[in-house]
């Protein structure tokens, strides 16, 4: 089991990494390393997810670093200051539909950010001269690069890459620099591609808890299209425990994807949400259907993806422990009574992106 004693995230101020910070220091008793967060707190982070890992860990086991990714001095800085062995790096601009209006930041953290840190990395690890078994660079890829399926088939790790989007493009190049490190310079790499995660945290822009604020404040619900796009949902702490198997015990140069195994039309996850969200806010579900609102589809809207995550199940014996009804749930109970985490992350960055994308 590999030790983990210095863990630089980058981006834990996001919705995967806060959930993959909080599990490791308030659930994990294996974990007795010290976690360093770089982030740059964009409009997707914040650190009011963090504050109980302020409060008990800061200065101890925890440590937060503004600051950018693509800043080769303050990658290089951070890297050199905490000693890091292992970097998980979950940076990035996350959101598809903003790739869509504004692709060059998408380029500039993804593809440019993730060269940094490899570089940093390769060069840091090469300087302290430290055995190449006792340290790991771990990229948190997603399912999107392997581009649209049809109504059937599955994702697997040797399915091409085929990236529709540029933020799935800017996924992929990332993907193939952090391959290209390992075969070129040995550097101990691993990538998961995960599918659609879903849970507490997850900023408002994304479908599922865009839908739930919006059903709780009585706003249109946007679907795209006609609804019948599919994805693969996971619960966000079942993609936690996933990443930390690999981060113990995956072989380098490895790839590994991680799903649901829970596959919904977004119209359909959309009634399930509504038969799950009425009788927590005493409204019907006749007057809340009335919202749900179909607008013009997602330029190049991927129909359908899918996971075969075999690998990672008969590798370590993963599996995923929350199962959908459940997640949607314990999500809707989160939002409900987080209220002022809503109200903190809803600046006017947040109002002037809804203003613009539904303008254009
Ligand atoms: P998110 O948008 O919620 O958070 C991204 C975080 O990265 C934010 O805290 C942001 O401030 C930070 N960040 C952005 N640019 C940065 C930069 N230049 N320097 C430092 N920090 C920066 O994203 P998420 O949903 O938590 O996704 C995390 C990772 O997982 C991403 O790499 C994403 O591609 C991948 N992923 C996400 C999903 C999903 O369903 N959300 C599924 C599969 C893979
Ligand atoms: O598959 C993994 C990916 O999942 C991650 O790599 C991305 O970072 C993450 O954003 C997510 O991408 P999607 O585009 O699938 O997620 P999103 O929540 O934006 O949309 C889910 C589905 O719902 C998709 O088919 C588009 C649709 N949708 C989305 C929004 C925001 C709507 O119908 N209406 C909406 O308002």
């Amino acid at each position: 089991m590999r030790k983990l004693t210095n863990v630089l995230v980058t981006g834990g101020a996001g919705f995967i990494g806060c959930n993959f910070i909080r599990t490791l220091l308030l659930e994990i008793p294996d974990f007795h390393g010290r976690i360093i967060n770089l982030d740059n707190l964009t409009y997707a982070g914040n650190l009011f997810s963090l504050i109980e890992i302020e409060e008990k860990f800061s200065g101890t086991r925890y440590f937060f670093e503004n600051g950018d990714i693509a800043d080769k001095h303050i990658v290089d800085m951070v890297l050199e200051k905490y000693d890091v062995d292992t970097i998980v790096h979950f940076a990035a601009e996350s959101h598809v539909d903003r790739s869509i209006l504004g692709p060059e930041i998408f380029v500039k953290t993804n593809i440019g950010g993730t060269f940094v840190l490899l570089e940093g990395a390769r060069n840091y690890w090469n300087k302290t001269g430290i055995s190449k078994s006792d340290v790991l660079f771990h990229h948190i890829s997603t399912d999107e690069v392997y581009g649209s399926l049809g109504v059937d088939g599955y994702f697997s790790e040797t399915t091409p890459y085929a990236p529709r989007s540029p933020y799935s493009a800017s996924k992929a190049s990332s993907d193939h620099l952090v391959m290209s490190y390992y075969h070129t310079y040995n550097l101990p790499v691993t990538i998961s591609n995960c599918s659609n995660n879903y849970g507490p945290y997850q900023f408002p822009e994304k479908f599922i808890p865009l839908a739930i604020l919006n059903i709780i404040e009585n706003k249109p619900i946007p679907v795209y299209g006609n609804g019948k796009n599919v994805r693969d949902w996971l619960y966000v702490n079942d993609h936690v425990l996933a990443i930390w198997n690999i981060l113990t015990s995956g072989n380098t140069g490895e790839q590994y994807n991680i799903g649901g195994e829970s596959e919904y039309e977004n119209i359909k996850l959309l009634h399930i949400l509504i038969d799950i969200i009425a009788p927590k806010i005493g409204l019907s579900v006749e007057d809340i259907n009335k919202t749900i609102t179909f607008v013009t589809d997602r330029p190049g809207h991927d129909l359908r993806y899918a996971i075969d995550c075999s690998k990672i199940k008969k590798e370590f014996g993963w599996k995923q422990t929350v199962d959908f009804f459940e997640g949607l749930s314990k999500t809707v109970d989160w939002y409900l009574i987080n209220k002022d985490w809503i109200e903190k992350i809803r600046s006017g960055e947040y109002q002037n992106w809804i203003k613009m994308f539904y303008q254009s």
